[in-house]
C-alpha cells in the first residue's frame, strides 16, 4: 500500500500487482516467461470504475496469446500485462451506472489485482439466488457460451445421433456433453484418467467414456459407437482428433473448438491425417471462437441459466488461491491436473 496526501487527508492507495509478459514461451509456460510486478493505480476519469478483481479465468488460449503465431486477437506484447477474463467488485466509481459495491465483468481485465474499466464496457454480473459467483466465470460465462453455440449452432444435434466430446471432463466439454444428452443424443466423452471418466458416466449421464491415457480411442469408439459419430466436438486436436475423425459418418459435423494438444508446440500444426475423409464423407468442419457469438450471449444464457438454477446442469470449478500462483496454475490445463473450470481467486468476495 502507498500513503498519499489528498487535500490534507491521508488516503491509502492500493498497489496493483500485475503479471507482465517478459518473453514468448518456447514450450510449456515457465517461471521466467512472466514477471509479477507492482504498479500504482491510475486516476479514474469520468465514466470509469476501479475494480478489485475477485477471480481470474485461466484458459488454454492464454498460451496462444503469449505466442506471436497468427491468431484471432493481437498477441500480448512483451512488457504488457497478461490478458485474461476477470470479475470483480467496484471499489471506486466515477460512473453513475456502476456504483461502488456492484459486481462487474470488465471484459478482459488482465492478470492483476485491480482493473480500470469504462462503464460502456463493464457489465454488471446479475445476482442469481443460490448460484455462486464463480458460475459466471464458467457455465454462465464464456465457457457455457462456447459449449452452447459450438454444439447447437455448428453441431446441430438431432435426437438419436452420436456425439463425441474430447477434453470431456473439462470446463467446456462437460457442458457440451450434458447439452447433447438433453437433445436426446448418445454421448461419448474422452478424458484423462479413471476418475474423470467415472464422473462423466456416473454423474453426468454420458453413455460412455474413453480414457485417452490408457485406452485405444479407435478401438473403444468401434465398441461404444458402432454406428459411427455424427458430431465430434473437438477440443484437443492431434492424435485424439485423428482417432475420432476416422469414425465420423457421412454428413457428420465437427465444431472445431480447440486443439489444446498443440498449443505448447512451435511451428505449423498438422491437420487431420486422412483429409480425404472430409470430402468422401462430406464432413462439415467449422472452427469458431466464442467472441464472435457475444452479441448472441442472451440466447445462450436463456437456456443455460434455468438449467443451472434447476440443477439440471452440473459443473465444477477448480479455484487456486492467490494471483502469485497464476503462472504455475496455468500449467494444470495442459497436464489435466485440475477438476473443472480453472480459476484464480485474486481477492475475497465482498
Ligand atoms: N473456441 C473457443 O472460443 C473456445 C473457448 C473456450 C475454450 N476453448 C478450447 O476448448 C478446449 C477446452 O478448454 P477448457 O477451457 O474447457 O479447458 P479444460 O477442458 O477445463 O482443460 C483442458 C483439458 O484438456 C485436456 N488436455 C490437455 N492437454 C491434452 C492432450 N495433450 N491430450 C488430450 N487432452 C489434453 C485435459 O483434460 P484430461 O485431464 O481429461 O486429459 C485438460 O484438463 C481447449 O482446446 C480450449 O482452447 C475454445
Amino acid at each position: 500500500m502507498i500513503a498519499s496526501q489528498d487535500e490534507g487527508k491521508e488516503a491509502v492507495m492500493p498497489i496493483n500487482r500485475q503479471w507482465v509478459l517478459r518473453r514468448r514461451p518456447a514450450a510449456e509456460v515457465g517461471p521466467d516467461d512472466l514477471e509479477l510486478v507492482e504498479a500504482e493505480l491510475p486516476e479514474l476519469k469520468d465514466g470509469e470504475v476501479l475494480i478489485r478483481n475477485l477471480y481470474l479465468s485461466l484458459d488454454p488460449t492464454h498460451r496462444i496469446w503469449m505466442s506471436d503465431q497468427d491468431q484471432y486477437l493481437p498477441p500480448v506484447r512483451i512488457g504488457d500485462v497478461m490478458r485474461g477474463g476477470v470479475i470483480g467488485v467496484v471499489e471506486k466509481s466515477r460512473a453513475a451506472s456502476l456504483p461502488e459495491g456492484v459486481i462487474v465483468n470488465p471484459g478482459l481485465g488482465g492478470w492483476q489485482d485491480y482493473s480500470v474499466a469504462s462503464e460502456t464496457v463493464a457489465r454488471r454480473v446479475p445476482h442469481l439466488a443460490g448460484v455462486p459467483l464463480t458460475a459466471h466465470m464458467s457455465v454462465l460465462g464464456a465457457t457455457g457460451m462456447t459449449a452452447y453455440f459450438g454444439l447447437m449452432d455448428i453441431g446441430r444435434p438431432q435426437p438419436g445421433e452420436t456425439v463425441v466430446v474430447s477434453a470431456a471432463a473439462g470446463a467446456v466439454g462437460s457442458i457440451v456433453g450434458q447439452l447433447a444428452k438433453a437433445e436426446g443424443c448418445r454421448v461419448i466423452g474422452i478424458a484423462g484418467g479413471p476418475e474423470k471418466c467415472r464422473w462423466l458416466t456416473h454423474d453426468l449421464g454420458f453413455d460412455g467414456a474413453i480414457d485417452h491415457r490408457t485406452q485405444d480411442i479407435s478401438a473403444e469408439l468401434a465398441r461404444l459407437a458402432p454406428n459411427g459419430v455424427d458430431i465430434n466436438f473437438e477440443n484437443v486436436g492431434g492424435a485424439v482428433m485423428d482417432a475420432v475423425m476416422a469414425h465420423m459418418n457421412t454428413f457428420s459435423r465437427m465444431p472445431l473448438c480447440g486443439m489444446i494438444s498443440t498449443y505448447n508446440r512451435e511451428g505449423p500444426v498438422a491437420g487431420p491425417s486422412d483429409f480425404a475423409r472430409v470430402l468422401m464423407h462430406r464432413i462439415l468442419i467449422k472452427g469458431f471462437i466464442v467472441i464472435d457469438y457475444l452479441p448472441r450471449a442472451a440466447e445462450a444464457l436463456a437456456v443455460l441459466a434455468p438449467l443451472v438454477a434447476s440443477h439440471h446442469l452440473k459443473w465444477k470449478t477448480h479455484v487456486v488461491d492467490g494471483l502469485e500462483n497464476a503462472v504455475d496454475a496455468l500449467g494444470r490445463l495442459f497436464t489435466g491436473d485440475h477438476d473443472g473450470k480453472l480459476l484464480v481467486r485474486i481477492s475475497p468476495e465482498p
